[in-house]
């Protein structure tokens, strides 16, 4: 049997339309300042939902817009999958909500919980399924309202994070000269790092959905220190090169920790996709919003060798490299 790829078709995102600056936290009275966020993170402002703006509502828009650029209707999916840690409700998942407003009746849709590293997660999923038979188009998206789980008198998280959601189609296709698809996929977690990037309530502890509290110097510490392994597995597998690249698009948390994985691994600054200043750490849809960016941008092109990689609570880490 021929060997059969996850090919990227499509690619799109959604940002609420609301932009939230430094500045206007900071003139809401959190004990910050534009200074400070801009040179500790790089962030300079992030995209807040409104109140009807649910995960599946930005996930949907976002879903949709990937379909657009695809070529396709929702009637060619058969497989949803989405990254979140913020689903509308506890159950049904975010993945069936946004199946049903598709006007989607077949296949079937989940959800996938690997918090920041939750995309990357999914694209490898997703490709087992297509690389095995088990379906033929996949939507794969990270769509996440993290405004919603903040602590809004902590100036140590709440300044970080955003909403959005971003999306990719993946179709099975059989391997070709052209070498497109996902080439290999490296996911890795410890739950001993349980206490340091966490939500402190949950339906099966305290039945609130609780507030996101993280130790950020212990996650920055491990974020540069010890998750290039995957990335360096990612090209061991597929024979490549951090020269071979022609796009690292990682989880955007921030600025200091993106340039100082890419200086360790050798990947040129100018290769380093960078959405943080935007968007803020959107979490799942971190990187699939990054992936739109740059395709609407010009800079991905079909033929381009890709490297997606994230780290998120629990810890839970990981890397994908695309031929798109
Ligand atoms: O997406 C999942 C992964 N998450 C991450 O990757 C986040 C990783 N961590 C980080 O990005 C960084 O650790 C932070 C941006 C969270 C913090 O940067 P830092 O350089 O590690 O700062 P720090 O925590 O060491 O704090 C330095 C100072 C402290 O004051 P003192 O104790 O030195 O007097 C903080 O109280 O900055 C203070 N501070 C702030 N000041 C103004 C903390 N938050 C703020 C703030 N505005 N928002």
């Amino acid at each position: 049997m021929a060997l059969l790829r996850s090919v990227v078709v499509g690619c799109g995102a959604y940002l609420p339309e609301n932009v939230v600056t430094n500045a206007a936290l900071a003139e809401r009275g959190i004990e910050t300042s534009d200074e400070w966020i801009v040179q500790r993170t790089g962030i300079r402002q992030r995209h807040i939902a409104g109140p009807d703006e649910t995960t599946s509502v930005l996930g949907t828009r976002a879903a949709q817009a990937a379909l657009d650029e695809a070529g396709l209707s929702p009637a060619d999916i058969d497989l949803v999958l989405c990254a979140t840690s913020t689903p509308d409700h506890t159950f049904p998942s975010t993945a069936t909500q946004i199946q049903a407003a598709l006007g989607i009746e077949g296949g079937f849709a989940f959800d996938l919980q690997a918090v920041c590293a939750g995309f990357v997660y999914a694209v490898a999923t997703a490709d087992r399924f297509l690389s095995t038979g088990g379906a033929k188009r996949a939507l794969v998206i990270g769509a996440e309202t993290f405004s919603r789980l903040l602590d809004w008198e902590d100036r140590t998280t709440c300044v970080l994070f955003g909403d959005g959601a971003g999306a990719i189609v993946l179709e099975a296709r059989e391997n070709d000269a052209s070498d497109r698809g996902v080439l290999t996929s490296c996911l890795r977690s410890d739950g001993r790092h349980r206490a340091k990037l966490y939500v402190d309530g949950g339906p099966g502890s305290t039945g609130t959905t609780g507030k996101l509290r993280m130790e950020g110097r212990e996650v920055f510490r491990f974020a540069v220190g010890s998750v290039t392994d995957v990335i360096e597995e990612a090209f061991r597998a597929s024979g490549t090169t951090a020269d071979d690249l022609t796009w690292f698009v990682p989880h955007q948390a921030n600025r200091r920790i993106i340039e100082a994985s890419a200086d360790k691994l050798g990947i040129a600054r100018e290769k380093v996709v960078l959405t943080v200043d935007r968007h803020g750490n959107t979490s799942a849809a971190s990187i699939p919003l990054a992936l739109a960016a740059a395709r609407r941008d010009g800079r991905i092109q079909q033929g381009d060798l890709v490297m997606i990689e994230a780290i998120g609570g629990g810890f839970t880490w990981g890397a994908a490299l695309i031929r798109w």
